[in-house]
């Protein structure tokens, strides 16, 4: 018997996950949550499918070890990788970030001209423009992988001159082929949508899949009747913070992405799961 007041488990590779997280928690304010961000292990963009299919798996079993009702893989790679086999192997409901974002595009887009940017994972694996086609046959999906922006955003230069070059670099081969929609395919993206949007001009609508990832999840727990009613109990933390490593650092980078005011992030040996 499903307990609707059980936490949901969210996770990603490290801080960028908490996009989404923060998209949970305004559209579903009185679900707990479980975040485990795996700091330790960070990127997952570089790695192989195989490696990011054991580190998805061992952090469900980890996640379904605090009973979690559901759980959000926040990562667009673990999304990419992972999410089909943890899928089969899992009992209770998993969603990635990757369908909803393909589905917001492909009712976005009038040309039939999506881009992708992502991580180098994300972007070679092509399940974006799986998915985006599966809707619109006709859609053509061109991907960039930007593998820089991880490491920019995590230094804090959201707004600099040099995330401006970088950006101008990568997207240049995006700009001439005549795209209307962008998804930023990556947790961390969001947080540069303002350099990416002033680049890639008024005219290509930018798509972030956390929106819809958070209100497709909202739509899941109503339709299986586990959507929480009674948020958390008096001095029960509401939201629970997990890592591999440096947990001062998630902390203070946690804090600058989501307004609540994280006290504490526990760290977890993420390799005895
Ligand atoms: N969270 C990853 C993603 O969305 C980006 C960071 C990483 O490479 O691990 O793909």
């Amino acid at each position: 018997m499903i307990n609707k007041n059980a936490p949901v488990g969210v996770f990603d590779s490290g801080v960028g996950g908490l996009t989404v997280m923060r998209e949970i928690m305004r559209q579903t304010p009185n679900e707990k949550i479980i975040y485990f961000g795996d700091t330790a292990r960070v990127p997952y963009g570089s790695k192989s499918r195989d490696t990011v299919t054991k580190y998805s798996r061992q952090i469900v079993r980890f996640l379904q070890s605090k009973e979690v009702k559901a759980i959000v893989v926040a990562c667009n790679t673990a999304s990419a990788y992972a999410l089909e086999e943890i899928e089969k192997e899992t009992d209770i409901p998993i969603i990635g970030v990757v369908k909803p974002g393909a589905k917001v595009a492909a009712a976005a887009t009038v040309n039939g001209r999506v881009g992708v940017i992502g991580t180098e994972g994300t972007i070679s694996s092509g399940i974006y423009s799986e998915y985006i086609k599966k809707i619109n046959p006709k859609a053509s999906v061109i991907g960039k992988a930007c593998p820089l922006f991880v490491p920019l955003v995590e230094e804090g230069l959201w707004q600099d001159p040099v995330t401006d070059d970088i950006a101008g670099r990568y997207l240049e081969e995006l700009i001439d082929t005549g795209i209307d929609t962008l998804i930023l395919g990556c947790t961390h993206y969001p947080l540069i949508r303002s350099t990416v949007g002033r680049l890639m001009g008024e005219e290509v609508t930018l798509v972030n899949p956390a929106y819809e990832t958070a209100r497709e999840l909202k739509e899941l727990l109503q339709e299986k009747n586990m959507l929480s009613d009674a948020g958390a109990k008096l001095g029960e933390e509401r939201y629970r913070f997990y890592v591999s490593d440096a947990a001062e650092k998630f902390k203070r980078f946690a804090n600058s992405i989501i307004k609540y005011g994280i006290l504490s992030a526990k760290i977890v040996n993420i390799e005895e799961y």
